[in-house]
């Protein structure tokens, strides 16, 4: 195979066979093929698109470029869920610890955060001690006496992957639907799991800013899931406003306490528990009806929570904290963020409100930064909601950059937007697509 002549066939609008595809993936992992020309491909990918059949060879390559995982030591069917990312996602604590309390196994592997909070991962390394560098045998063990675990994803994990994401990065081929497709999926499909439901976000703080685009690459993700031959969902979800009221890696996962609680905002709660019950269902345990109803048990009597505990002391964290959250240290800087007039909070653009955070440093700008887990925002008033002038609409936190305080909170203002009138309520979860 020439590259010169794959990167011309995808050019002018042909379709790559399977061996183009893997030719390229091992060629450009191996470092036989230069990213000028990986570049050109990405690009020419990007203009003309991809069928189901060469984006499910391509996510197959990217998945077949490093290790693939098989759990054989877990007992029972393993399900796991994928958010495409947003500002103030906190899912993944609540929902893995409900699915894991009704008898389906949840193995885990998080990536880290790049961007405005960190990952899963950096959240709960929020919590003393809590090591999510388990063994395989480690986390296979914990895995089968507590129903759930949660790693960082193996760094041999779908390496074509990386190579990709960081080219595509520069070179603005990032938000392309094949491209994300096979990405997503090339890792998902690397770990080991029967079912996995997708969170497709959609809105001013996602990858895909329109309903249309999001429900695309829901069913782009869903075709390469089946024929893959595994149990997929995904769910098309609103992000145009931060999720919950907490941005920020300890501030999140005491707000996912909260919900496990039962009593955490209404739009974490009402994902959460559409999440845990599309899992339940892909793991075979009843119709949606009844399984929204065990959820929703299970966050009334506590079980989300204990679960949720066990695992936190299973990967050497202080389970404490989880029943006291007033233990997670505090930032020792804050600032309350004031609305400069009175109105109704009309619009907020998520993706602002994730920039304010990570310049608290609750993000990281570069992979290896390191991150501040007290830093975030908590939000008092969100859209909708009525503000007199000069009253609290958030409080800034960090425990690093206190000099930072005031351009986070001009950032917040400046994506806030305080009008005359209520703006129609949102629907949460747009579309599922089964
Ligand atoms: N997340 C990924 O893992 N890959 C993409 O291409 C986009 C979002």
């Amino acid at each position: 195979m020439r590259m010169y002549d794959v990167i011309k066939k995808k050019r002018d609008g042909g379709r790559l066979s399977r061996e183009e595809i893997r030719d390229f993936i091992d060629g450009y992992v191996a470092g036989r093929i230069p990213d000028y020309q990986a570049a050109a491909l990405c690009m020419a990918i990007y203009f003309r698109g991809m069928d189901a059949e060469e984006t499910t060879e391509l996510t197959l390559a990217i998945r077949d470029s490093g290790e693939t995982l098989h759990f054989d030591g877990i007992d029972g069917l393993r399900v796991d869920k994928h958010s495409t990312g947003g500002v103030g996602d906190k899912t993944s604590l609540i929902v893995a610890p409900l699915v894991a309390s009704l008898g389906v196994k949840v193995a885990k592997m998080s990536g880290r955060g790049l961007g405005h909070t960190g990952g899963t991962v950096d959240k709960l390394e929020a919590i003393r001690g809590f090591r999510t560098d388990l063994s395989v045998e480690e986390f296979q063990e914990i895995v089968n006496r507590t129903g759930l675990a949660i790693v960082g994803q193996s760094r041999d994990l779908a390496p074509a992957d990386k190579l990709l994401y960081a080219l595509r990065d520069v070179t603005a081929t990032v938000d392309s639907i094949p491209l994300i497709a096979s990405s997503i999926m090339g890792k998902k499909l690397a770990a080991d799991d029967d079912g996995i439901v997708l969170d497709v976000k959609t809105g001013s703080g996602a990858f895909m800013k329109s309903q249309e685009e999001a429900l695309e690459l829901a069913r782009t993700m869903v075709e390469i899931g089946r024929r893959a031959g595994k149990r997929m969902c995904a769910l098309i979800t609103d992000m145009d406003k931060p999720l919950g009221c907490a941005i920020g890696n300890s501030l999140e996962v005491i707000e996912a306490i909260e919900t496990l609680r039962g009593c955490g905002p209404d739009d974490l709660t009402q994902l959460s528990v559409a999440l845990a019950a599309r899992m339940l269902v892909l793991a075979g345990k009843g119709n949606y009806e009844d399984c929204e109803a065990a959820v929703r048990e299970n966050l009334a009597n506590g079980e989300g929570l204990r679960v949720l505990a066990e695992m936190v002391r299973a990967q050497g964290g202080d389970e404490r904290w989880i029943y006291d959250p007033s233990l997670f240290p505090q930032a020792r800087w804050l600032e309350r963020v004031r609305a400069p007039h009175s109105g109704v909070i009309t619009a907020v653009d998520a993706e602002g409100y994730g920039t304010a955070s990570l310049i608290l440093g609750a993000g990281r700008s570069t992979k290896d930064e390191a991150i501040d887990p007290a830093a975030g925002i908590r939000l008092l008033k969100r859209v909708g909601d009525t503000v007199e002038s000069g009253e609290t609409v958030a409080i800034l936190y960090t425990d690093t950059r206190p000099w930072a305080l005031s351009a986070a909170a001009r950032k917040l203002l400046a994506s806030t937007l305080i009008g005359g009138e209520k703006p129609p309520e949102r629907t949460l979860i747009l579309a599922v697509v089964e």
